[in-house]
């Protein structure tokens, strides 16, 4: 198992480069499975989720291309319209083909994706949204059967509560869908927005994408289509902590400064000097005295809760205490024990972490849990006295491409252990 080893202290200087986002090429692979025609992506972060999704795509019938970054597919027909528990196991996001397959061949069984590190993280609202629009749902044998023989029929679904990948599934099962489908208390994130850019290009009519209100008109067929996915907004997040946290000046570039206004806002808050130096790139500079600021996650365009655990090690070296409130998932603050072992000082009482500091952190050997607690455990790393030794590395390896070469061309003493 890959460890990373890093020596803290250095400050971060220069300019480091955004990928394109994982958690909006996942559902545009799934994308692909809505027409028998090409569809190529570009842009696409090769990373370990991707990789998986890909995989599952080939099961399914379709032909995956992979030139760099560019993705090319095509699904002349659906061979198997499953996705296997061994795959959906390592990747939840498998869920994301519930809706395409059921929209392109009237039938889907795909594993529950069972319990996960940072909360119970049920698709009861994919299943709703479905039956909304005339699927009839089976789940049986830890499976869901999805079948609908006559197509889907548009309907209104109100989802309880938002979800992001609720949303997209649903988007997706409602652009084939006969008549007209409304979605309510709908998912605002740059992702889903980006996945509706995608269908639009490939014929679909979809209004409001961005909004808490989506209008879907189902339409007989999709077309092939190329896209080029947007900057991962959540890499760009994690860097721009990086240069803060080790008081550098560092510019973030091929990313999108309004994907992470909330996280702009509140570093700018806690003392950090953040510019906009041109329409793709943020530059951040420590100033030398961080201020705590309370923060509480919420859904976009609120603070990311993919970027708290990250936030979190910034507020370990600043002045004051800081109330950290995690309100999407109920189990994560994880990070927070491995942080704690490298010397910070934070108690968690439920939904809260109180963080005081500045509290010295030093190396320690910590191990990573899940993706976004990895990267913080990095950024307390790279802050720490002396060595720090994360293991179970390939929790970051899942959405971040290459994070230690990266960070080590702008002076992270960082390097792979394999
Ligand atoms: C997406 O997950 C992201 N993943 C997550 O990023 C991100 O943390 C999350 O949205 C919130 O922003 C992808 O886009 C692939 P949700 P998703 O459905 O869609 C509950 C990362 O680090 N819920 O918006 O699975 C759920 O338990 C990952 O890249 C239900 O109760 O999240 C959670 O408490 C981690 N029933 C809340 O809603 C459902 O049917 C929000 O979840 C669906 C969700």
């Amino acid at each position: 198992m890959d460890k990373f080893v890093i020596t803290g202290g250095a400050a971060l200087r220069g300019e480091i480069p955004t990928n394109g986002s994982k958690n909006s090429a996942l559902p545009a692979l799934a994308a692909g499975l809505l027409t028998d025609e090409a569809v190529t992506l570009h842009r696409v972060p090769r990373v370990r989720d991707i990789r998986t999704m890909e995989r599952l795509l080939v099961d399914i019938g379709t032909t995956v291309d992979v030139e760099g970054e560019t993705v090319r597919l095509r699904t002349e027909r659906i061979l198997s319209p499953e996705a296997p528990y061994e795959l959906v196991k390592t990747m939840r996001a498998s869920s994301l083909v519930l809706g395409p397959l059921v929209a392109r061949s009237g039938r889907a069984r795909v594993s529950l994706p069972g319990g996960c590190a940072i909360g119970a993280r049920p698709i009861n609202l994919h299943i709703f949204g479905l039956e909304q629009l005339g699927a009839t749902i089976n789940q049986a044998h830890g499976y869901i059967e999805a079948v609908a023989p006559d197509g889907l029929r548009g309907a209104v679904v109100h989802f309880d509560r938002i979800t992001v990948t609720g949303t997209e599934d649903l988007m997706m099962a409602a652009v084939l869908a006969r008549g007209e489908t409304v979605l309510r208390n709908a998912a605002r994130e740059p992702e889903v927005v980006d996945l509706a850019d995608l269908l639009i290009k490939m014929g679909a009519n979809i209004e409001g994408a961005g909004t808490s209100t989506i209008r879907i008109q189902g339409v007989e067929r999709l077309h092939g289509a190329e896209h080029t996915i947007i900057a991962d907004r959540i890499e760009a997040g994690t860097f721009l902590v990086a240069g803060a946290i080790t008081g550098g000046d560092l510019t973030v570039t091929r990313c999108n400064p309004e994907h992470v206004g909330a996280l702009v806002s509140k570093l700018q808050q806690c003392g950090v000097e953040v510019t906009q130096p041109d329409a793709t790139s943020l530059r951040v500079r420590g100033t030398g005295r961080l201020r705590s600021v309370d923060m509480t996650t919420e859904e976009y365009p609120g603070f990311a809760t993919d970027l708290q655990a990250q936030y979190m090690a910034l507020m370990t070296q600043a002045e004051g205490i800081a109330i950290i409130v995690e309100t999407i998932f109920e189990n994560r603050f994880m990070h927070a024990q491995e942080l704690a072992r490298m010397g910070a000082n934070i108690r968690l009482d439920g939904k809260q972490a109180i963080v005081a500091g500045p509290h010295a952190l030093t190396g320690a050997g910590v191990i990573a849990s899940d993706l976004r607690a990895s990267a913080s455990l990095v950024l307390g790393a790279l802050v720490a006295k002396g060595e720090t030794v994360i293991d179970r590395v390939y929790h970051i390896d899942r959405g971040y491409e290459k994070i230690e070469t990266k960070l080590a061309g702008v002076g992270a003493k960082i390097r792979r252990v394999v």
